[in-house]
């Protein structure tokens, strides 16, 4: 899948883009099930919230072929190509709950933040696209973005590790006034199938989600090969090592894979 030009001009301005229906019901149908399947097992890689609700899952890719098939789709991959012009690697990947009544909030933030002062990457040439799962609409915690805050490059962050669960550099409340009195904030909302992608200097973050709708999202962090971690403190399933570029797989590949689990679930 190409952006087209004005597309591409969009990201570069505004910092992200969002792709309406990028995938079909029924593609996505089958990950909405395993994810609910994934945050129930108990493994390391399932983090929860303090009330016990799942928060994200890291690295269903490694262990789920559907989530494996997502992560080499072509419909996510070709975009980031285009707009770095290199091959890509898998730097994370979570499935975010936002659990209905209990998903907590994302405090305001910028990815790259993170993956350079934990994880030692060069360059913000990486990019979080995301797949929604469930319906994201404006009241069960859909992201919220500052449009052009990019431009502002790595801005100065605290390490907040009480707010929630998840240790997180965060941006105080004076910063984030300032990004948006020029930005204002950005709420994209949809369908299951929709996909967002935004810069890694992109600030963004998330409330609390109090209705009784799930805010499932995959989170494909994809970083040029060149852009490789080098000092990585989180465990491999955070911040992974493999540096292999990913070859994309066939566009129907996740149909083909939704058409073999609703015949197993038949059986
Ligand atoms: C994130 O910013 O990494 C996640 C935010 C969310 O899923 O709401
Ligand atoms: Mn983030």
């Amino acid at each position: 899948m190409k952006l087209s030009d004005k597309q591409v001009k969009q990201f570069e301005t505004e910092g992200w883009l969002f792709l309406p229906e990028a995938f079909s019901p029924d593609e996505v149908a089958a990950l909405r099930h395993d994810a609910e399947g994934i945050y129930a097992a108990d493994r390391p890689e399932i983090w929860r919230e303090k009330n016990g609700a799942p928060r994200t899952a890291f690295a269903a890719h490694t262990y789920n072929e559907g989530f494996a098939i997502l992560g080499r789709h072509p419909r996510l991959i070709e975009p980031v190509e285009q707009l770095f012009g290199e091959k890509l690697y898998m730097h994370q990947y979570k499935i975010n709950a936002k659990a209905k009544f209990d998903g907590d909030v994302w405090q305001w933030h910028q990815d790259y933040g993170t993956w350079l002062r934990d994880d030692g990457m060069p360059e913000p040439r990486a990019m979080n696209i995301a797949v929604f799962l469930d319906e994201v609409f404006t009241y069960n915690g859909p992201l919220m973005l500052i449009p052009k805050s990019q431009h502002h490059g790595n801005l100065p962050a605290g390490h907040d590790l009480g707010t929630t669960s998840y240790p997180l550099w965060t941006l105080d409340n004076g910063t984030v006034e300032k990004l948006c009195a020029d930005g204002g904030i950005a709420v994209p909302v949809g369908k299951p199938g929709g996909v967002l992608m935004f810069h890694g200097n992109l600030v963004h973050g998330s409330s609390a989600n109090i209705t009784p709708y799930s805010r499932k999202i995959v989170y494909l962090t994809l970083n040029c090969i060149s852009n490789h971690i080098r000092k990585p403190t989180r465990a491999e399933w955070i911040a992974h090592q493999d540096f292999t570029p990913i070859e994309a797989c066939a566009d129907d590949a996740l149909l083909q894979y939704a058409h073999r689990h609703r015949q197993q679930a038949a059986e």
